[in-house]
């Protein structure tokens, strides 16, 4: 069919051509933007889930909500692996108060925060390695203390506060919060609830990978009250269906039940997957009634596809003992494993083998799902690895040399 039609969209964090089955989170963003944005008490979120699940498109979607209900935001800000805290706050607060003064005529108070952040960085930058361009005089005195976490306090107050004055607060949006360390994450936890004792406007909208809501509960126990939590899941296969056959049906196709279901089964409710297929189906099918056959002519290109861009850069962050034992967890079969049992299927010792499992999940590749659990954060990624890494147990990491030459591998920091 027509390449230039193609409503589907596998691409990270891009818009699907319909939001699927996420009106429940939507309307709690709504309820929070509006209880707060009229001085009452709402809760930050944090939101978790694997791999292409949906978690981005989420936060663009809030993101959305919060401009149109005359929220300040700052855009979704991705964390990378040594992001420090104080940058990203600095990042958020610049991008926000930025587009406060792009859009509205700059007030005292945003020119008051513009100094306040002039002076956080100044405090925390000593190395004077952050680039922001702001040209307005430092305000003495506010968030420049030197003390992180009063001094982040401070400044999402000001921002908040300048934010107030142009509408109803400011919105802060990070993605890819698995990625930072637990004195970042303490840090975070510190900040907000400082932010929310003092009823500021200011919501944080986070999100990552399934471990996340464990690290901050060990970064701060408090954490658990503090946020609320939603797990964005697979949609469920009505769910599932509709994302592919409303946008089909909207430009006069249609799909044949038979091709339906071979795609719901491939896809098991994934919204990356599915993205995927329509696009790959699309592409393929002859006519707009895409009947069993296409889907069975698609699989394989489907297949390809998913392994060039959703799993091969994922599988490319492991060090070459890392691949080896992710090998060996695949090899055990699909779903969680306890390490003991990784570790006897590679015929070594749990506590050899801690530094490759620390360093997957460091990487974001495996998560504990419960207690001594692990699991990969890729859907179906069990299947991709024995397809191209099937375990052999007298496979030996070679000592010192890099896994993968990959320039790819090596440039992307995000798996
Ligand atoms: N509710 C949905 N309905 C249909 N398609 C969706 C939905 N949510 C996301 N998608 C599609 O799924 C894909 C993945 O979305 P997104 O990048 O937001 O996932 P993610 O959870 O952020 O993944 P990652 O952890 O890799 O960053 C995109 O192609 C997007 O268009
Ligand atoms: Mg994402």
């Amino acid at each position: 069919m027509d390449r230039h039609s193609n409503p589907y969209t596998p691409g990270a964090g891009a818009k699907p051509p319909v939001l699927v089955g996420r009106d429940a989170e939507l309307e709690d963003f709504r309820v929070a933007f509006e209880r707060l944005g009229s001085g009452q008490f709402a809760r930050s979120f944090v939101l978790d889930g694997l791999r292409g699940v949906g978690k981005t498109v989420l936060l663009n979607e809030a993101d959305v909500l919060a401009r149109e209900r005359g929220w300040i935001s700052s855009g979704v800000v991705e964390c990378n692996e040594d992001d420090e805290l104080p940058l990203l706050m600095a990042r958020l607060s610049h991008r926000a108060l930025r587009r406060l003064s792009m859009t509205r005529r700059v007030s005292g108070a945003v020119k008051r925060a513009l100094g306040v952040l002039r002076a956080f960085t100044f405090a925390m930058d000593e190395a004077g390695s952050w680039r922001f361009n702001i040209d307005v005089e430092a305000v003495v005195g506010v968030a420049d203390s030197g003390d992180p976490e009063a001094d982040i306090v401070e400044l999402l107050a000001e921002v908040g506060a300048a934010s107030a004055q142009h509408g109803s607060g400011a919105a802060f949006f990070l993605d890819e919060m698995q990625f930072l360390g637990k004195r970042s994450l303490a840090l975070l936890a510190a900040a907000m609830h400082g932010i929310s004792q003092q009823n500021a406007p200011v919501l944080l909208l986070g999100a990552g990978l399934p471990q996340l809501p464990l690290m901050l509960k060990k970064a701060k126990p408090y954490t658990e009250r503090l946020f609320e939590y939603r797990t964005v899941q697979g949609l469920p296969r009505a769910s599932a269906a509709t994302a592919l056959t409303v946008p089909a049906q909207r430009l006069g196709a249609s799909f044949d039940q038979a091709a339906l279901e071979l795609i719901l089964d491939h896809s098991q409710g994934y919204p990356h997957f599915l993205q995927q297929w329509g696009e790959t189906i699309w592409k393929e099918a002859e006519s707009p009634t895409i009947t069993l056959r296409d889907a069975r002519v698609a699989e394989e290109l489907v297949n390809d596809e998913l392994d060039r861009r959703f799993f091969r850069d994922r599988y490319e962050k492991a060090t070459e003992a890392e691949a080896i034992y992710m090998a060996a967890m695949a090899d055990l079969g699909d779903g969680p494993r306890a390490s003991s049992e990784i570790a006897t299927h590679m015929g070594m010792r749990q506590k050899d083998l801690s530094v490759r499992r620390a360093g997957l999940i460091e990487k974001g590749l495996i998560y504990n799902p419960i207690g001594t659990q692990l699991d990969f954060t890729v859907p179906q990624f069990a299947p991709y690895l024995r397809r191209v890494h099937p375990f052999d147990p007298k496979q030996q990491p070679t000592r010192g040399r890099p896994r993968t030459s990959s320039p790819r591998a090596r440039a992307s920091k995000n798996v």
